[in-house]
């Protein structure tokens, strides 16, 4: 079977598991699909790919080392695209530039087994990463600040149901679909569609525009005037300013914390190493068990896009992340039972898809777009890069230790996710504001009511008229 290597990708190898690192994500559905592929003959595909391309050049096969190592590059450096990526977000034209990041990185790693050249493939996927990263952060931008408040939270999950559709046609049963550089490049032309009528930054561009015309154009009409009066007058706020203004460092913690909450959930613990995980619980199919957890990923996340705007951030990113802990401890006892209870590989398939049901509820969706809903327009596009650096980077951490601390606790791996879901849980309870309904002014005016005593400074970046 010939497939695109950037397709393969997706998934990195330890001793006979195939697992899902770090997954590419080329454009359909507002942004993403993963375009994975998994068949266990994967990883040997590739380093087939490396090994006889090393051998044309130098007449000699690579050693086993280098081999290691140019598949351990070539999985990282894909959350290493993103970490880089996610910092870009304030970039003018970005949804032009993620549209072209995407065609590279299809056209890289499509080519590279015609070129012979495994490093178009490592460098298709870092591509695919700054696209993903840049993506990640500019969608989440502009869907909130076009989006009404009263659907800023189900819009907002739209991005999410972007990820999952994509996560799961990227698994096995559609594998022969994604077959060749074609369907790769296919993938990566459909947001192309949506440039011509997406400014990059729809409140900056909607602001300015109004003070060029004398007619406001409509979508101006969805911010209320006293709301685009203070955007005109807030200045950009710079990254170390978010850090040092007291009438940041509230949300951008809760920011930073949202992210690590959702990334250290486990949640790519177990999409990246599903495979491996069933097969450990007793499963006779994983691979269908895997695709099953796809399904249940997907179906949830459209469940959250219906009660978000009902239910509300706040109790929804509650109740998924106790959910989840529940689910992690039962998937021990399930693990730790197994030698003695042959039937507790099903009560593991129903703990992980319980896992994953109830990250989709809330812990997935929110954290992306509540940055947007926690900081106004002048520090929002900073806050924004700072919190998807958080998340690519937690991300490639999960990604990179997984199999071996794995290697260290065995069946109670999961056991360190349910106690940091506690800890997060603790914190949303304490910390996390609902943000359902309130305007971005109402919610920072929030956050300023709570800050101890503001510097001039502070009150710079409010507006030029703000006086201590
Ligand atoms: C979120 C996470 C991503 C994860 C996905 C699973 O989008 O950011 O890392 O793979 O959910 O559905």
């Amino acid at each position: 079977m010939m497939c695109a290597p950037g397709a393969y990708l997706y998934y990195s190898r330890t001793g006979s598991d195939v697992m899902a690192v770090a997954g590419q994500r080329v454009g359909v559905f507002s942004m993403y699909a993963s375009g994975t592929g998994h068949d266990e003959a994967f990883p040997i595909i590739i380093e087939t790919f490396y090994n006889e391309t090393w051998h044309k050049r130098y007449s000699e096969y690579m050693l086993s080392t280098t081999l290691t190592t140019l598949w351990s590059v070539s999985v990282a450096i894909f959350s290493v695209g993103g970490i880089f990526g996610s910092f870009s977000v304030g970039l003018r034209n970005s949804m032009l530039i993620v549209n072209v990041l995407a065609f590279i990185a299809a056209a890289l790693m499509g080519f590279s087994k015609l070129a012979e050249s495994w490093e178009m493939l490592i460098i298709g996927r870092f591509i695919v990463g700054l696209y993903s990263g840049l993506s990640t952060g500019f969608v989440c931008t502009n869907v909130g600040e076009i989006a009404p408040t009263s659907l800023r939270g189900a819009l907002g999950t739209l991005h999410q149901l972007g990820i999952v559709t994509g996560i799961l046609l990227a698994q096995k049963s559609w594998g022969p679909l994604q077959c060749g550089p074609s369907y790769l490049a296919l993938l990566s032309s459909q947001p192309y569609s949506s440039v011509p009528c997406c400014p990059s930054a729809p409140r900056a561009h909607a602001t300015s525009s109004s003070t060029r015309t004398r007619r406001p154009k409509p979508r101006l009409v969805m911010l209320k005037k006293d709301e685009s009066r203070q955007m005109m007058r807030e200045k950009k706020v710079t990254i170390p300013e978010l850090f040092r203004s007291s009438l940041y460092r509230q949300p951008i913690f809760i920011a930073i914390m949202l992210q690590l909450s959702q990334q250290f959930s486990g949640i790519n613990a177990v999409f990246y190493f599903s495979t491996g995980i069933f097969e450990k619980a007793g499963v006779s199919e994983p691979v269908y068990a895997t695709i099953g957890a796809g399904v249940v990923n997907t179906a949830f996340t459209v469940v959250s896009l219906f009660i978000v705007e009902r239910a509300g951030r706040r109790s929804l990113h509650l109740i998924g992340l106790m959910g989840m802990a529940v689910s992690s401890v039962l998937m021990t006892i399930a693990m730790a039972l197994l030698d003695q209870v042959k039937w507790m590989s099903y009560v593991s398939i129903v703990a992980i898809f319980s896992f994953v049901a109830f990250f989709e509820i809330g812990p997935g969706p929110i954290p992306w777009f509540i940055v947007a809903e926690l900081f106004s327009q002048g520090p929002r596009p900073s806050a924004i890069a700072v919190a998807g650096f958080s998340n690519w980077f937690a991300n490639f951490l999960v990604g990179m230790s997984f199999q071996y601390v794995e290697e260290l606790t065995g069946p109670y791996v999961f056991i360190i996710f349910t106690i940091l879901l506690l800890i997060f849980f603790v914190f949303t309870y304490f910390k996390v504001p609902e943000t359902k309904g309130r305007t971005f002014e109402e919610i920072s005016a929030s956050f300023r009511s709570g800050a101890d005593k503001y510097t001039q400074d502070d009150l710079n970046t409010l507006g030029a008229d703000s006086q201590l």
